[in-house]
């Protein structure tokens, strides 16, 4: 039988593992544990490397078949987790053995799609991280040599030298103040107050950049994955580029689960959806409930008459919707009245009107 079933467990799953191997390798370090409780723990530590060699070979083995399902980093990490530990193993002093087992920190990254997207946040905002970094550099240095200068006569054991007056300016710059370097001039003190302060703007400009190069690549992943999604409603497909990427900005996805309503008969509704995926149910006083699928939309009567909605619309199966809201759908009006006028049209035709001309 293949072992496939027991390593497609999940990431949290093998998260948890990992932890679980980490907090015994701390505690066999912290407690001085009887034979048996040694042993016990080591061999659980024994257990989750036996599980690691099964999800190596899995990996390794999907690797080898070119199904997308591993990937070279991954199978690193695998091998590292198992390679080290058996080193460590066959090689260090029975204290230290377990510690070997420290490499399993890195299996939480493995699938890691937080990392990657760390990845490409710090990739794309290096020319400013490194612009930042090296203002850092510049400010440690001009502080540790000035603080060199002024401190160096009254406390040399602690200012004697440059390397180690960066030590008191790593410590000032990052506002930790250990307070084991402290300068004795007024001098040294009122330059303490400035790399005290120059240090919060640098790392605010770190927060910074990093916040913006995350928030920009989260909102790039819903623009590509919003695309994807407007280019599989058939209604959107003459819209010329200009207006498609407009209309990609403009339609948010949700996903409803089985069962769910989406809108009530009598609320005010301020949206319209288009179907992707799934079928939604209308309640309407004909005997059999309307089902729609993909492609289709609803909401539009409400959007357009501005009255209550007309039927209670609800999720037939799971469905993958866009919305429109009404300040948007004005914006198509008048960007694209062909589309506008479908979507118009088929409203009077629900509604039983002649349509209009
Ligand atoms: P609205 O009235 O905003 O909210 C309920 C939606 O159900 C309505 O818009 C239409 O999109 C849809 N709807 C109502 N009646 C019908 C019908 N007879 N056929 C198809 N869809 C309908």
């Amino acid at each position: 039988m293949s072992a496939r079933p027991l390593l497609r467990m999940s990431d949290a799953a093998n998260g948890i593992l990992a932890a679980a191997g980490l907090v015994v390798v701390a505690a066999l370090t912290a407690t001085s544990f009887g034979a048996a409780a040694r042993l016990a723990l080591e061999g659980f530590l024994v257990g989750i490397w036996g599980f690691y060699v099964l999800q190596l070979t899995d990996t390794l083995m999907a690797l080898g078949a070119r199904d997308g399902r591993a990937s070279v980093p991954e199978a690193t990490i695998d091998l590292i987790a198992v390679i080290v530990p058996l080193v460590g193993f066959l090689f260090a002093s029975t204290r230290d053995q377990s510690l070997y087992c420290g490499v399993w920190l890195l299996k939480p990254l493995r699938h890691s799609t937080f990392f990657r997207l760390l990845g490409r946040v710090v990739s794309r905002a290096a020319p400013n991280l490194i612009g930042v970094t090296s203002l850092f550099g510049i400010v440690l240095f001009g502080a540790s040599l000035v603080a060199y200068l002024i401190e160096r006569d009254i406390q040399p054991e602690k200012f004697g030298s440059i390397p180690q007056a960066m030590w008191w300016a790593v410590v000032t710059l990052s506002t930790t103040g250990y307070g084991d370097e402290i300068p004795q001039t007024l001098g040294g003190r009122v330059l303490a107050g400035l790399v005290m302060m120059s240090g919060i703007g640098i790392f605010a400009l770190w927060a910074g950049i990093l916040a913006t190069g995350f928030f920009e690549e989260v909102r790039r992943q819903d623009f590509v994955r919003n695309w994807q999604l407007v280019a599989a409603v058939p209604l959107f497909e003459k819209l010329g580029s200009a207006a498609f990427v407009e209309i990609v900005r403009a339609l948010r996805p949700r996903v409803v689960p089985a069962g769910a309503i989406i809108c009530r008969k009598g609320e005010a509704g301020d949206q319209m959806f288009f179907i992707v995926e799934g079928r939604v149910s209308i309640a309407t006083p004909s005997p059999t409930p309307i089902e729609l699928g993909p492609g289709s939309f609803f909401g539009e009567m409400a959007l357009i008459t501005g009255e209550p909605r007309s039927a209670t619309v609800s999720a037939a199966t799971e469905v993958s919707l866009l919305s429109l809201y009404s300040e948007d759908f004005q914006m198509l009006s008048s960007s694209n009245p062909e589309i506008a006028d479908v979507i118009r049209k088929t409203a009077d035709e629900r509604r039983g009107v002649a349509p209009r001309h």
